[in-house]
């Protein structure tokens, strides 16, 4: 890290850490488009992001800004055919200024950002998006800065930190991009890219229409399936009907603590009825960690329609899970959707679970879809 004077003349941090060149690779083969003329990076640096493109396009007209002016006389030293210049792109008047983005009045076909990952975290800022304010992190402050500048079938790919998936104060402006800009997770790499300032990251595409039927490809997340099935309750809160003979009832809010408290009610109905192990999750509502629970071997509850399970062969299997789900949580939260309250649904639960063995060999890409819960009327009792 080191600090520089910008356009407002204030101070700021400034992250030298350069797009690594495997990572620049590895998010270049997510772009399935043959028709780009332009390509631009907003944070430069290195150069890095744009010579993983030119590899793959090679005619294409290349692009950069970045606040720093050492890094644009450096670029332009080993590439004098790009156009480059200095801008600060988080100041609008910066932009304005800068006659790079003054040049494309129509935008460019493919922006590829990997923006500056604060390692202190907490800087909030203003952006306004579609004639609405929102408060931000700087990640996502790039992110929606960038997408006023793809031209009219552009489309995004950027590197980001992964808590711009989940955090609070990026929350809603997200979900604004997942429904009309077709934002998509692509990836979670693994590994320590960035030295001494690790976050964990993400691969992102936006107005990348073949992504459509594609979420997160969970490569990382793998977890042995085969003995796993996924469980939707079925007993309706407002229809419940204490039975002393039935089994203990859970509801969402029953979920706490990871454990299940305060159990009130037995309910009779077979249909609905989960035995242990397994672990419980609410299927409405923001996410918490706190609501993941286990329940033992050879215990049998009623669950509500709010309560999801997935169903172990043995308690060690749960115990993995449920530490897998608490160790991803960036990932996990984030199968919850939904513009009102938020839920999960067994499609996206599944996709957690990483590639699906079919055959013994042949492995298949999990999907899950955001528009219909529809679909999981028919998975109510699904193995894998
Ligand atoms: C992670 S590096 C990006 C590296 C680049 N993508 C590459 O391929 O090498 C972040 C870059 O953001 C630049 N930067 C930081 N704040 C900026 C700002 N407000 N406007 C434009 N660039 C900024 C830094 O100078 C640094 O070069």
């Amino acid at each position: 890290m080191f600090c520089i004077q910008t356009f407002k003349g204030e101070i700021a941090l400034i992250d030298s850490y350069y797009t690594p060149s495997d990572l620049a690779v590895r998010l270049i083969k997510h772009v399935k488009k043959t028709r780009i003329k332009s390509v631009i990076d907003f944070c430069i640096g290195d150069g890095e992001l744009i010579r993983a493109a030119l590899k793959k396009w090679p005619d294409i007209n290349c692009f950069g800004t970045d606040i720093s002016k050492k890094s644009i006389k450096s670029v332009k030293v080993n590439h004098p055919e790009w156009k480059l210049g200095v801008c600060d792109f988080l100041n609008v008047r910066s932009q304005r200024s800068c006659k790079i983005l003054k040049s494309r009045n129509d935008g460019f076909d493919l922006i590829l950002l990997n923006p500056p990952f604060s390692c202190i975290g907490g800087t909030i800022h203003d952006v306004e998006f579609d004639g609405n304010a929102y408060r931000v992190s700087t990640a996502m402050k790039f992110l929606a800065e960038s997408i006023k500048h793809l031209s009219l079938n552009g489309s995004l790919y950027a590197i980001l930190p992964i808590s711009i998936a989940y955090s609070q104060k990026d929350q809603k402006l997200w979900n604004i991009l997942v429904e009309n800009y077709f934002l998509k997770i692509l990836e979670v790499p693994n590994g320590n890219y960035f030295k001494n300032c690790s976050p964990s990251i993400i691969f992102v595409s936006i107005n990348d229409r073949t992504k459509l039927g594609i979420s997160i490809e969970f490569n990382n997340i793998s977890i042995l399936t085969k003995n796993i099935s996924l469980f939707r309750g079925k007993v309706s809160m407002n229809t419940i009907k204490h039975n002393r003979y039935g089994k203990y009832f859970i509801h969402s809010t029953n979920l706490r603590n990871n454990q299940i408290e305060n159990l009130n009610y037995r309910v009779k109905n077979k249909l609905s009825e989960v035995i242990g192990p397994a672990i419980l999750l609410p299927r409405v509502g923001t996410p918490n960690p706190s609501k993941i629970c286990v329940i033992s071997e050879d215990i049998t509850y009623t669950l509500s329609d709010c309560v999801l399970a997935i169903k172990t062969k043995t308690m060690e299997e749960a115990i993995e899970i449920k530490t897998k789900i608490l160790d991803n949580w960036g990932v996990f939260n984030n199968l919850y959707q939904g513009t009102g309250a938020r839920y999960i649904t067994l499609i996206r639960l599944e996709s957690f679970f990483g590639p699906k063995k079919i055959n013994g060999n042949t492995t298949k890409k999990l999907t899950f879809d955001h528009s219909n819960q529809i679909q999981d009327s028919q998975l109510e009792i699904h193995s894998f």
